[in-house]
């Protein structure tokens, strides 16, 4: 069978190329950045791909020189075309040109990369690093504002491109890749995808044996899915469902998972409410003292206390039904993105860590290890895990519900103390920068930050609030706006637009905020609103939305807390555009929202929408 390596450089889709190029029919594996030409003897074709790493930094990640002289097809993928270049003598520097979201590049058609694509193509970008030189022997192929964006070499069959094809911005990114493999490596259809169910269950029997598996539902498609082919593998008493309710759910939530789940088949459930043992306990994790939650506010010690108080809480229920992790087994709806974002170094050596997700924290690494972690979806991406559920005949409510992150409301509720205002220096630049621009809008720099992800890299940076027209902005140059100040300004990454009034009308401080019941009512009041107004059909009677929230930010002109509202159209949720009223949810929403608000008597300060995609900022603000 022919195949093709996928070379690893770190980067957040990764695994994503594997599953595009198996898609096209043709074998590959994932191998480390460091493999030797002699290991890669026997592939027919090469991937590199994007990675976190910069080639002119002393401390760049190395790899065998020798393997560009194998005589095989390349194809780079941003730093792995930066590589290419670095590698066959051109340069590659900081500060040519950055760029985070899709945007249009200039391609030219005549190279067989690009066969069958018009000069002007759709993609998703996010670096930091760009080529200022080309290698000899190269030309370029693509480009943005003059800058390259695509290299290739006839002779060697080797191309670069700076975007990322393997991600759903790109529009044409499919037809790029079969170019690549079928065009110019002339790889055939010879592999067949395996039967994602039938592996699955195999591998649960082999596993667990006449063993005992306590799964954590959620509620979301992920654990439903994990929880339904645990039901299929195994008798009906070996698999104990727990939900917890930590205090952090939606408005119902826990209400609805829990007649949900009724239907996938668990005859052991239970629901535990334990919003107090998750504010409340004090903790020590991995040697370190932690505060209770409800003392804390950097992100990702909310999101440590919170992972691993859903172990601390599981282990007890278990001890009551005379079960421990010694023996039993825990099952978790773990997708890739979780693993890949939380830096887990079995999933990738070269990733930088975006963000802990609650089933990666140190104390279900240490599980796993021991070989006690069932995760079903361990390979998959959340459109997989869908097309597994519709295949188990899962209601479609739960195949297509939108997700909720494990660790809840806890990490839409934005911690800080009071009366922090906005570095001077940073509103200063970005007031220069605006009176650069032709556009209806005013910018103020918020005392907040939120994470992002830019560059494969992790990015805590500051929120931009443009205002100017209220309900009635010209939604166009509000994106290109919203693009354009990540990509000028490095401290940067996200940008709301104001909602409820015409300006900011003040000078905007932050607001003494932590997680209490108090919050998180304010939150889930204002959550339902939005998501009610959100998440309704189009004319073709369907949601396009693929997750809608409210988040509540300590920020505003007075004393109260501000709203912001997200929602997202993406498949895989690696990237994702903000979507765009009136074409991906009904044109009135945000009106609605504004008003509900208002009526409500909920007492928020700004109302904002998030306009921002993925990269720069990630989905959650935290
Ligand atoms: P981000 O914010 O990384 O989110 O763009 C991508 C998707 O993952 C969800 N998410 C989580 N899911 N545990 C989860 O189960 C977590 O810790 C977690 N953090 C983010 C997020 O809601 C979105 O759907």
């Amino acid at each position: 069978m022919e195949k093709l390596a996928i070379i690893d450089c770190g980067g957040q889709y990764t695994k994503v190329i594997d599953r595009k190029i198996r898609e096209a029919g043709v074998y590959t594996d994932i191998l480390p950045m460091g493999v030797s030409a002699e290991k890669l003897q026997g592939y027919d074709a090469m991937i590199l791909s994007g990675g976190p790493a910069s080639v002119w930094e002393s401390g760049a990640p190395t790899y065998d020189p020798a393997i560009f002289d194998m005589g095989i097809p390349t194809l780079g993928i941003c730093y792995g075309m930066q590589m290419i270049v670095d590698h066959f003598g051109g340069t590659v520097a900081p500060e040519v040109k950055t760029e985070y979201g899709q945007i249009e590049i200039d391609v030219d058609p005549t190279c067989p990369l690009f066969a069958g694509l018009s000069k002007r193509e759709k993609v998703l970008m996010s670096h930091g690093d760009a080529v200022s030189v080309i290698p000899e022997g190269f030309r370029t192929v693509a480009s943005t504002g003059g800058v390259c964006a695509g290299v290739w070499n006839e002779k060697l069959r080797i191309a670069g491109v700076q975007f990322h094809p393997e991600v759903d911005p790109t529009v044409h990114g499919v037809e790029i890749l079969h170019n690549f493999v079928r065009g110019i490596c002339g790889l055939k259809e010879t592999y067949a995808l395996e039967d994602r169910i039938e592996t699955s269950i195999r591998a649960i029997r082999e596993k667990v044996g006449d063993g005992k598996v306590v799964v954590l539902v959620s509620g979301g498609v992920d654990s439903a899915v994990t929880a339904a082919l645990l039901v299929r593998a195994l008798k009906p008493e070996q698999v104990y469902g727990i939900h917890i309710d930590h205090g952090m759910m939606r408005k119902n939530e826990s209400d609805l998972i829990c007649e949900n789940l009724a239907k996938l088949g668990l005859t052991q459930m239970q629901r535990i409410n334990a919003e107090d043992a998750f504010f409340h306990t004090p903790l020590v994790i991995d040697g370190e003292q932690y505060a209770p939650l409800s003392e804390t506010c950097e992100p990702e010690k909310k999101r440590a206390i919170i992972g691993h108080m859903f172990f601390v809480v599981t282990e007890e229920a278990a001890k009551k039904l005379d079960l421990d992790f010694e023996t039993a087994f825990l099952g978790q709806g773990t997708l890739r993105p979780d693993l890949i974002e939380s830096g887990n170094p079995d999933v990738s050596g070269y990733a930088k860590k975006i963000k802990t997700h609650h089933n990666d924290v140190g104390i279900i690494r240490a599980l796993r290890d021991k070989g006690h972690v069932i995760e079903t979806n361990w390979d998959w991406h959340k459109d997989e895990v869908r097309q597994v559920a519709r295949m188990l005949g899962l209601d479609e409510e739960i195949a297509s519900r939108q997700p909720f992150p494990g660790p809840g409301l806890g990490v839409r509720i934005l911690c800080t103390d009071d009366g922090k205002t906005a570095d001077a220096e940073k509103s200063g630049l970005l007031a220069d920068f605006m009176a650069g621009q032709d556009v209806p809008f005013a910018a103020a720099l918020a005392p907040i930050q939120s994470v992002g992800v830019q560059g494969d890299h992790r990015s805590y940076r500051s929120l931009v609030i443009l205002s100017g027209a209220g309900l009635t902005p010209d939604f166009d140059t509000l994106y290109k706006t919203a693009k354009t100040i990540p990509n000028e300004l490095n401290f940067v990454n996200r940008v709301a637009y104001l909602l409820n009034r015409r300006e900011v009308g003040g000078t905007l401080h932050s607001v003494r905020s932590r997680i209490c019941r108090e919050e998180a009512d304010l939150l889930r009041e204002a959550d339902a609103i939005v998501t009610s107004e959100i998440m309704r059909p189009m004319a073709d009677g369907k949601c396009h939305i693929a997750q809608c929230f409210a988040v509540l930010l300590p920020v505003g002109v007075g004393d109260k807390f501000s709203i912001a509202v997200r929602a997202v159209v993406t498949n895989d949720f690696m990237t994702a555009q903000s979507a765009v009223p009136g074409v991906d949810f009904p044109e009135d929403a945000l009106a609605n929202i504004v008003r509900r608000i208002e009526a409500a008597g909920l007492p928020v300060d700004m109302i904002l929408y998030d306009v921002t995609g993925k990269p720069p900022a990630t989905v959650e603000w935290e």
